[in-house]
């Protein structure tokens, strides 16, 4: 199963200058980790530049067209499909018993956009306050996702706006 992990402004904005451009949400931060730690996690090169190192705890691939990129604690993929598939592989062995291992696309833009027509599920971030930035995320195409949840918590000396935890399905075809 491919899930996406994203936080998203109201106006579809996820990074500026290769930073989330809201800063630190501590609470989105747990969030994050609550829902990836364990699983193989894909991203493109300039998600790992921004991170600056492999995410402890779980697989960390990384999608390149640079060849010979390489950085501590990752494997390097030339494709999204290519790094999908090992993903998988290894989200399968970590857990037989579970015949749809998850694995988590992390981002950033580029990828979410080339992964969106697999995945199956979305955990959504949504940021209340737009921001200007450079890397966005694709559309989700209407009628093709359903909200099972969404649970709100506001602005407070932590957490500079409010934002909202999200789960999007995609809806089976009949
Ligand atoms: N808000 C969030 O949840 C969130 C999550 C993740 C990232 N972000 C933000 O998003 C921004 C980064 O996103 P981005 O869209 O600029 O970059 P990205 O998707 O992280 O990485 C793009 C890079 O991935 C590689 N790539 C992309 N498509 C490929 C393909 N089809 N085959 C092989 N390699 C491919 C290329 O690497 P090479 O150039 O090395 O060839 C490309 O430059 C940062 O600001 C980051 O902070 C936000």
């Amino acid at each position: 199963m491919i899930v996406f992990v994203v936080a998203v402004a109201e106006n579809g904005i996820i990074g500026r200058d290769g930073e989330l451009p809201w800063g630190r949400l501590p609470a989105d931060l747990k969030h994050f980790k609550r829902l990836t730690l364990g699983r193989p996690v894909v991203m493109g090169r300039k998600t790992y530049d921004s991170l600056g190192r492999a995410l402890p705890g779980r697989p960390n691939l990384v999608v390149t067209r640079q060849p010979g990129w390489a950085a501590p604690g990752c494997e390097t993929f030339a494709s999204v499909p290519a790094a999908l598939a090992r993903a998988q592989m290894l989200a399968d062995a970590a857990n037989p018993a579970d015949p749809a291992g998850t694995v988590c696309v992390i981002g950033g833009g580029e990828i979410y956009r080339a992964a969106l027509p697999l995945a199956d599920v979305v955990y959504l971030t949504e940021v209340h306050h737009p921001f200007a930035g450079d890397a966005s995320f694709p559309p989700l195409p209407p009628g093709e996702w359903r909200e099972v949840s969404r649970e709100r918590h506001e602005a407070d000396e932590q957490h500079a706006v409010a934002f909202s935890f999200i789960e999007l399905r995609r809806r089976l075809s009949e």
